[in-house]
């Protein structure tokens, strides 16, 4: 009784539906490819580090193809001493019942020589499969996808979810920002400072290459705002970094040497961006915001998707999908904010971002044509 009360009080006043799955007072996260590189570390941060301040029972569910390689993940996991119900599945739609929120590093990564494009054709197949078992279940959770290409996968997704899920998608690129904090951390002298503050860098666009622009010069730290180009005033130092965020993927490829892709820094970044939606989905907080690639427009990829993406829509060119600040709520994105494209740099304007709508646009066709088959 006393639960109901407490949710029917607060969602009452925001006039909101209950994002919680109507059985229990629990919120289910669902790892998809949870036997992965990222999978594993991800379900590990997930299940030792979530804040749980109120009365919500988290459950974090693994759902692999690899059951062998799940099976011990789960046993393994099991014995971490945390509050968080666990469970195991064999089978993708059980994983999904009654979930709020579904993270997808199902698919194959990179090898040395390959583009995150050539994983096109096996993890469209993967990601059109788990959109359409999304379909079939009642709780519409929030959905953000890893799985590489980012940038032609979130059309899959959202062109083959029903319309329900639009808004509640999002292609996860904050492995970016993780990335371009840390190289612009390398220019700064911040060794006065005792706290462990790092710079905050917005990157927007995509996630692939030149599709990734780092808004160098909008950046901020300790509360103020800087712009990188200040910092660094050599010409080639700025695009020498500016080309370390957007082929920072290469590095970690490399370095692997045909054994996959950036796993952990990836968990991490995926475990930021899946605590933000589980303080919203635990009614900690009743928005959140962050950069993520969305869509800007309806399903006829034309109309804007919220109010204020008609502001973004001619900056952008009118591409459809793209990696911009928004605000979501417990319906989905409430609005999306225009102001890191309208406040670029002449270069950054001029330069980086026709290069990075050129190429978006294109891997956005590979993913509508697809999923239009
Ligand atoms: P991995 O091979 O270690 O793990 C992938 C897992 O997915 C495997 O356990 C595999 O069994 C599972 N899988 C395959 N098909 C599946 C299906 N149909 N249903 C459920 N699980 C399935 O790879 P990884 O290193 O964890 O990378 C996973 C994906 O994430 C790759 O596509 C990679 O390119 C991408 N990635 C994205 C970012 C980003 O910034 N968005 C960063 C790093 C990697
Ligand atoms: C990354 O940026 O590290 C990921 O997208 C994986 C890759 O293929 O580079």
């Amino acid at each position: 009784y006393y639960f109901t009360t407490f949710f029917s009080n607060n969602y009452n006043s925001l006039n909101m539906p209950i994002p919680t799955n109507s059985k229990s007072n629990q919120v289910k996260i669902t790892v998809i490819g949870a036997a992965g590189g990222i999978g594993q570390s991800l379900s590990l941060l997930l299940r030792t580090s979530l804040q749980n301040n109120n009365d919500n029972q988290l459950h974090l569910a693994l759902f692999d193809v690899n059951m062998k390689v799940l099976n011990g993940v789960h046993a393994d996991l099991s014995h971490v001493n945390t509050n968080m119900k666990l469970s195991l599945h064999d089978n993708l739609r059980d994983s999904l019942v009654d979930s709020n929120l579904v993270i997808i590093p199902a698919g194959v990564p990179r090898k040395p020589g390959m583009t995150r494009d050539d994983l096109f054709n096996i993890n469209a197949g993967i990601i059109k499969g788990i959109a359409q078992e999304l379909n079939t279940i009642d709780s519409t959770p929030f959905v953000l996808l890893i799985s590489n290409p980012v940038n032609s996968l979130l059309p899959v997704l959202q062109s083959v979810l029903n319309d329900v899920y639009l808004g509640r998608c999002f292609g996860i690129t904050e492995l970016d920002l993780v990335r371009a904090s840390t190289f612009v951390n390398g220019f700064m002298d911040n060794s006065a400072s005792s706290s462990n503050e790092m710079p905050y860098v917005p990157v927007i666009g995509g996630h692939s290459g030149d599709t990734i622009l780092p808004v160098l010069s909008n950046c901020s730290f300790n509360n103020s705002t800087f712009s990188a180009y200040d910092l660094i005033s050599d010409d080639v130092a700025i695009k020498k970094l500016v080309h370390r965020i957007q082929y920072g993927g290469d590095e970690v490829v490399q370095a692997k040497d045909g054994m996959g892709s950036a796993t952990l820094s990836m968990a991490y970044s995926a475990f930021l961006v899946a605590k933000k939606f589980v303080q919203l989905l635990t009614n900690q907080v009743s928005s959140i915001d962050g950069i993520f690639y969305i869509p800007l427009t309806t399903k006829d990829w034309n109309s804007p998707l919220v109010d204020n993406a008609q502001s973004v829509l001619p900056l952008v060119q009118n591409v459809p999908f793209f990696s911009i600040k928004c605000t979501v709520n417990s319906k989905g994105i409430s609005q999306i904010d225009p102001t890191l494209v309208q406040n670029l740099n002449n270069y950054e304007r001029e330069s980086l971002l026709p290069t990075a709508l050129n190429q978006l646009q294109a891997n956005i066709d590979t993913g509508l044509t697809f999923a239009s088959k």
